[in-house]
């Protein structure tokens, strides 16, 4: 009996101490998550500064490596962000909390000079081809019910179609206009830029179906009868959108080594890499209708660059929608020698490219088609392409040596960028 209960005091005493360690390793995880999340609540200043470390101290090390070895580094450095561990990619979308988001250490640079697979990869394709081709089918067969100002100058109106979508009409003062809104945006096609919000043409006839039901307003706007003009799809709730200080005058350039580029937000980098396709878009068709523009107002507008660009808009979710291309390829070209010196100040800010962009663009220099690629689009997307007309022999040929130089210009920045 003595025993039994020398037994059971034994196993009381042990049970006692079981629950006592259970407690305070209990304690501890719970002060351990309490830390974490305290030192995290100002901004994620846990994840900040671990990025910034490993930021500043993986790309001295980047530097040194061939370049070859670089996408490598960037998994193998991979930092994740503490509150989304077990997150894949796609789920740390900026989009889905819009916040400025701190995404670990993933090298927004590859290959020297191309943004990062994983930035691309969050990138949601503005105005898909599927998508521009459903909408184009639309428009096409819809009846324009209301015309009224909404689309910048009066040359411009905002229709509204039968089943309530808007467009953008576009008159243009003369045919250059509406051959350069509509080529600069099968061109945008060819390289794969998404940006610019799909379009077609229309003609304006007595007789034309489509036009029956606001003839008394297009007689007042003085549109004359047979003109063809284009419809663009006519986005809600678009904002204006600054110039990044890297792209303004006086800062050293969008680079691969620029400073700070690796503690941007992940809707930063995501609008930079935008930026990086207009500037090479603007470049090739020549049109200075947007940042070469604001370079030029710099001379009496000191403060131009602080202001919205010109034709230029951004969604809700901070993705870019190029505007009003009219000045693009033809008067672009026409009116080159003026505007020249502004377009090579603003190509060369720039260093870092889209690889899909920069491709199709080696792909246009290697055969030397682009010409007889964009006409074949043009022809066979748009139904009043004869009566528009397409690019003269002579543009088609500036159109050609600006793909080549655009080309030399990135062969250039590999050249100083890959081998650091
Ligand atoms: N596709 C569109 N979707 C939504 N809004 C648009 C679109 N196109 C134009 N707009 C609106 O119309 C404004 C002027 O457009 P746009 O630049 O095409 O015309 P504009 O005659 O050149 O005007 P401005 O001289 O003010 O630039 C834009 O700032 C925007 O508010
Ligand atoms: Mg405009």
């Amino acid at each position: 009996m003595r025993a039994l209960s020398a037994n059971l005091f034994a196993l009381l005493i042990l049970c006692a101490l079981a629950s006592i360690f259970y407690v305070w390793s209990a304690l501890e995880s719970r002060l351990e998550q309490h830390k974490r999340r305290f030192s995290g609540a100002d901004g994620g200043s846990v994840h900040q500064s671990l990025s910034e470390d490993l930021s500043t101290k993986t790309f001295r090390a980047l530097l040194a490596v061939p370049a070859a070895h670089i996408p490598h580094l960037g998994a193998r450095f991979k930092v994740h962000n503490l509150t989304s561990q077990a997150a894949p990619a796609e789920s740390r979308n900026y989009h889905a909390n819009g916040e400025k988001m701190s995404i670990g250490w993933e090298d927004p640079v590859d290959d020297g000079i191309f943004w990062s697979k994983w930035l691309e990869d969050l990138f949601s394709v503005g105005f898909t081809e599927e998508y521009a081709r459903d909408w184009r089918q639309k428009a096409r067969a819809s009846r324009v019910m209301r015309l009224e100002p909404g689309c910048g100058r009066i040359s411009n109106q905002l229709a509204t179609l039968a089943d309530g979508t808007k467009a953008c009409v576009r008159y243009g003062i003369n045919a250059d206009q509406v051959q350069g809104e509509t080529l600069t945006y099968y061109l945008a096609s060819l390289l794969g830029i998404t940006n610019l919000p799909p379009l077609i043409l229309s003609r304006l006839s007595r007789d034309s179906e489509q036009w029956a039901a606001v003839r008394t307003r297009v007689g007042g706007l003085q549109w004359s009868d047979g003109a063809v003009v284009s419809l663009t799809e006519w986005i809600s709730n678009l904002t204006g959108v600054v110039t990044p200080a890297p792209l303004r005058q006086q800062s050293s350039g969008l680079h691969p080594a620029l400073e700070g580029l690796r503690n941007k937000s992940t809707q930063e980098l995501l609008q930079l890499m935008q930026w990086t396709d207009l500037i090479i878009f603007d470049y090739l068709t020549a049109n200075f209708d947007r940042l070469v523009s604001n370079l030029f107002s710099l001379q009496w507008d000191s403060r131009v660059m602080e202001r919205d660009t010109n034709n230029l808009l951004q969604t809700p979710r901070g993705d870019l929608v190029f505007i009003d291309n009219e000045a693009g390829l033809v008067h672009g070209f026409r009116v080159l020698s003026m505007w020249e010196k502004y377009h090579n100040s603003v190509l060369s800010s720039v260093c870092v490219f889209r690889r899909r962009t920069t491709q199709r663009l080696a792909e246009l220099h290697r055969r030397r088609d682009c010409r007889q690629r964009l006409l074949e689009l043009y022809r066979d997307s748009e139904p009043l392409s004869q009566e528009l007309g397409f690019l003269s022999d002579e543009h088609a040929g500036v159109l050609q040596d600006r793909i080549d130089r655009l080309y030399k210009h990135i062969l250039h920045c590999k050249g100083k960028y890959s081998q650091l």
